[in-house]
């Protein structure tokens, strides 16, 4: 009865659904229900359209392009870290709106993107891909290729493969966020910003804390581009105060 009822909500849902082609339709057949209910999520995704329309490698790209519509985080002639970057489309915001390609005659930035998956070129940034960001070697391959440049802005869309257990689940993506965190204090120049996703749990009070020993002001953010039944949220923190360093100059 239970499985006639999902059936019966799959066809409802592939009535209503502008996008997914009879083929398509035929593709739902013999896959999990799990895996039958993403597709049928995506194809009713308005943003999933709007990124193939407009050349987005993912819907995500809407995120980072709302909040900078708010907060104006990004800007010509930055320099951007971009932690867990694949497949690549907050890359493609940050190459844009840093000018990392030089497309326009404004100041050019620079863009590096990172992730543990492979990430196709994007043209006007620098990407690692197949690389940890919570290992030595991968942050100090980003060093090396920062030089001692400083940064204007580091991006942490980093996530682990959900389980599930949402304290799990948010144990593990606090711990890419405070990864990003510390790397972030080491490179950002002075004013800065960084921007971090969790999914919110017992964990986001202290990690809001922490931040703003560091930074002037923090602000949590949900763009409207995430889903309605994700705990996913941004740390969106600015004015990088600097660090002491041993001979008490600031960074
Ligand atoms: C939500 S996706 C990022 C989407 C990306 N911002 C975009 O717009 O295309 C999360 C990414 O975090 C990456 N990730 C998770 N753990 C990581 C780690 N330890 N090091 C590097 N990347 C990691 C995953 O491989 C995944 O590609």
């Amino acid at each position: 009865m239970k499985c006639l009822y999902r059936n019966l909500l799959i066809i409802r849902d592939l009535h209503t659904c502008n996008t997914l082609s009879r083929q398509v339709a035929q593709n739902l057949k013999g896959k999990k229900h799990s895996s039958q209910l993403w597709i049928m999520r995506q194809c009713q995704d308005p943003y999933v359209e709007k990124a193939k329309q407009e050349n987005y490698r993912c819907r995500s790209a809407y995120k980072l392009l709302e909040i900078n519509e708010k907060f104006k985080i990004l800007q010509p002639g930055h320099v951007v870290i971009d932690c867990g970057a694949a497949p690549g489309s907050w890359t493609q915001v940050a190459v844009k709106l840093t000018n990392a390609s030089g497309k326009t005659d404004d100041n050019v930035g620079t863009v590096f993107g990172i992730d543990k998956q492979p990430i196709y070129p994007i043209e006007g940034a620098t990407l690692l891909g197949g690389m940890d960001f919570m290992t030595v070697d991968s942050q100090k391959n980003l060093l090396k290729l920062l030089k001692s440049d400083k940064v204007n802005v580091v991006l942490s869309d980093m996530a682990p493969n959900a389980s599930g257990i949402r304290d799990i689940d948010h144990e593990n993506i606090i711990q890419l966020a405070y990864s990003a965190f510390k790397f972030a204090l080491q490179v950002t120049q002075k004013d800065g910003t960084f921007l971090c996703k969790i999914w919110d749990g017992g964990k986001s009070q202290q990690l809001e804390k922490d931040l703003l020993k560091f930074y002037k002001n923090v602000k949590n953010v949900r763009p409207q581009a995430t889903r309605d039944e994700s705990t996913e949220k941004f740390m969106l923190a600015r004015g990088f105060k600097g660090i002491k360093s041993t001979s008490n100059s600031t960074t």
